[in-house]
């Protein structure tokens, strides 16, 4: 090793002896005849003293250093002078006095410097991330998320689970987004796909027996990205066989309190608490509620039935909802703020965004002057409301009404700073509908993909009320984000044919995607299920991070960019030719 201690270890038991540290130039201090320098490693950082009473050699390289130059020195351990102790440093009461140098590296001037009080401009920092990697707070962020997978497999493993590898070549199967192909060289024309998830193969490994499966894995997917989603991501994938819902949810919730616990010390109570999907929705405006702060929801159809209010009139005409929120500080908005939150409903899908105030016992503003006494009266006696009340009203499909006024709560909530954010708060959303209705393809669609079993009452109705059927899936939710989702399988063949022509698969396009499952199915399946965590999703809530790209060591940008090497990029023409590929210019 080019060292004998770390530059995170040395303190006083060290004193007076001799040692040889290397690491990155932090910081250079000139000082009346001595030259300071902070070195640091990933363990801490070491003060370090040239002296040109020691050294005259040393002392005279040193002016040469320059910040993140990394260097060798050999030297003796010593206390600080009174006063110069650093107490918020294990190294706080020692330097080194160095005797020899040696640099081992020069660098260029950093395009930021590596500290992690500095605010620097994502772009830049996704360009230089192996120096953003340098900087504290996202290095220990990566060795956590290192220790999270480490629990992670040794929680399983101790618990019977095997892990197996699944290909990353598979064949291109939909399951929700869009596939990243790669081409075959061997079979022209031909194309592997990149798993969205190891689904499939799980399921196979359960054909094969391998009663309790999981496997920390790469997923690919090519969809609209978010600050929780990256085109490729980590998945915690769990199968397990001879189970019903609950044994799967009791394995993630230990699985996940062991997390907190290691990672944070905090204690998760289970079990963890269960909301339907329906109530979830009707509730929050969404399936991944942030349960950290109240401000529900409530339907106020009923107070409207027989309304001149033509912007509700017409939307109960045609069967929609009518649905509020009630900020119960609502002089904290202003007319301004107001509009501002309408202009955001319109941007979440809403035709617009509803208001009144309740000031000195009365409705007032905003819609008041459409609605008649007695709709007011209701409205005061329903919603019990309180002097200086904002209430915010959504009149539109059940879709958009529900969904928006989950987002405009969330808006509130930020402005309100209504979320106490030292809280975990985990919740299991259960009952999902099986499908929803994809308006752009006109048929329906898998929520959750097309293996989750239906509720074992609705699977005669599968193909007749497709709409009403309950799926046998399960999502954690935690502070607001979906960390995991999975669900029972369909473990039967005729079934699974069954799903897909619901679905809109032609029995010709099922046995081309599918067959090999369809087939597997055939052999004594037994009944299964499971769940995946984004691995990084719960990372980032564990590390106390906002966005996934800060756990991952390299991510890509926003549009799916890698900053830092320029992928995607254009290949020779030679490798197209190989793979007998011909682009064309749009
Ligand atoms: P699902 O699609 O719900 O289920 O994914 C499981 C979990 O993976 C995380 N996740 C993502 N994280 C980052 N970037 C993304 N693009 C992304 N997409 C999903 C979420 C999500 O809860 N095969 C099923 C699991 C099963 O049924 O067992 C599946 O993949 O945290």
């Amino acid at each position: 090793m080019l060292r004998t201690h770390t530059c995170g270890e040395l303190s006083t038991e060290y004193l007076n002896q001799s040692v040889t540290l290397s690491g990155w130039v932090k910081r250079r201090r000139d000082h009346g005849g001595l030259i300071f320098i902070d070195l640091r490693d990933q363990y801490g950082v070491t003060q370090i003293v040239f002296n040109p009473k020691n050294s005259i050699k040393s002392y005279n390289i040193a002016k040469s250093l320059r910040n993140e130059f990394v260097i060798k020195i050999n030297g003796n351990v010593e206390s600080r002078p009174e006063d110069s102790e650093n107490s918020n440093l294990v190294t706080g009461d020692i330097e080194v006095s160095v005797d020899e140098l040696e640099i081992l590296n020069t660098s260029k001037t950093t395009p930021f410097e590596i500290d992690d009080d500095i605010n620097v401009n994502e772009e830049i920092r996704l360009k230089y991330r192996y120096l953003d990697l340098r900087r504290d707070k996202l290095h220990s962020d990566i060795r956590t998320r290192s220790q999270i997978s480490y629990l992670v497999r040794n929680y399983m493993v101790r618990h019977g689970f095997c892990e197996i590898e699944t290909p990353m070549l598979m064949k291109s199967t939909p399951e929700g987004a869009r596939d990243f192909l790669v081409p075959s060289r061997n079979f022209a024309g031909k194309f592997f796909a990149l798993p969205q998830s190891p689904q499939t193969y799980k399921q196979l490994l359960m054909v094969s027996g391998f009663d309790k499966y999981f496997q920390i894995v790469r997923c690919f997917r090519d969809e609209d990205l978010r600050k929780d989603r990256q085109p490729e991501f980590t998945q915690i994938d769990i199968e397990m066989s001879f189970v019903e819902e609950n044994d799967v949810i009791e394995v993630a919730s230990n699985l996940t309190q062991n997390l907190f616990k290691e990672i944070l010390n905090v204690d998760i109570e289970l079990p963890i608490k269960r909301m339907e999907y329906t109530e979830a929705f009707e509730t929050f405006g969404t399936d991944k509620p942030d349960l950290r702060f109240d401000l529900k929801i409530t339907r106020i159809n009923k107070i409207f039935q027989d309304t001149d209010f033509n912007a509700f009139s017409s939307v109960l005409e045609n069967n929609g909802e009518i649905a509020c929120i009630i900020i119960e500080d609502g002089q904290r908005f202003s007319r301004k703020q107001i509009d501002n939150l309408i202009n955001d409903a319109k941007n979440y899908g809403a035709k617009g965004l509803s208001f009144f105030r309740f000031n000195e016992n009365e409705v007032i503003t905003g819609v008041a002057k459409f609605l008649k006494d007695e709709e007011k009266m209701r409205l005061i006696d329903d919603l019990n409301l309180k002097e200086g009340n904002l209430v915010l009203i959504v009149a539109d499909n059940y879709q958009t009404t529900f969904e928006v006024l989950g987002q405009v709560r969330l808006i509130v909530s930020e402005q309100l700073n209504m979320i106490d954010k030292s809280q975990y708060n985990l919740v299991w959303i259960t009952d999902f509908p099986l499908f929803e209705y994809d308006s752009d393809e006109q048929r329906y669609v898998a929520r959750h993909h097309p293996f989750t079993s239906p509720a074992l009452d609705d699977i005669e109705n599968l193909e007749k009320t497709p709409d009403k059927v309950k799926a046998r899936a399960y999502d954690l939710v935690l502070n607001g984000n979906e960390i995991a989702g999975g669900s029972i399988r369909i473990h039967n063949s005729d079934l699974q044919q069954k799903m897909f022509k619901t679905l809109g698969i032609s029995k010709e396009e099922a046995e081309n995607k599918f067959g090999f499952l369809l087939d597997a199915l055939k052999y004594g399946a037994p009944p299964h299920g499971g769940i995946a965590f984004g691995l990084d999703r719960l990372v980032m809530i564990l590390t106390g991070n906002n966005s996934i790209r800060d756990v991952i060591a390299f991510p890509k940008t926003n549009s799916g960019f890698s900053l830092m090497d320029m992928a995607p990029s254009e290949v020779d023409d030679k490798q197209l030719l190989e793979l007998s590929i011909k682009t064309i210019d749009f």
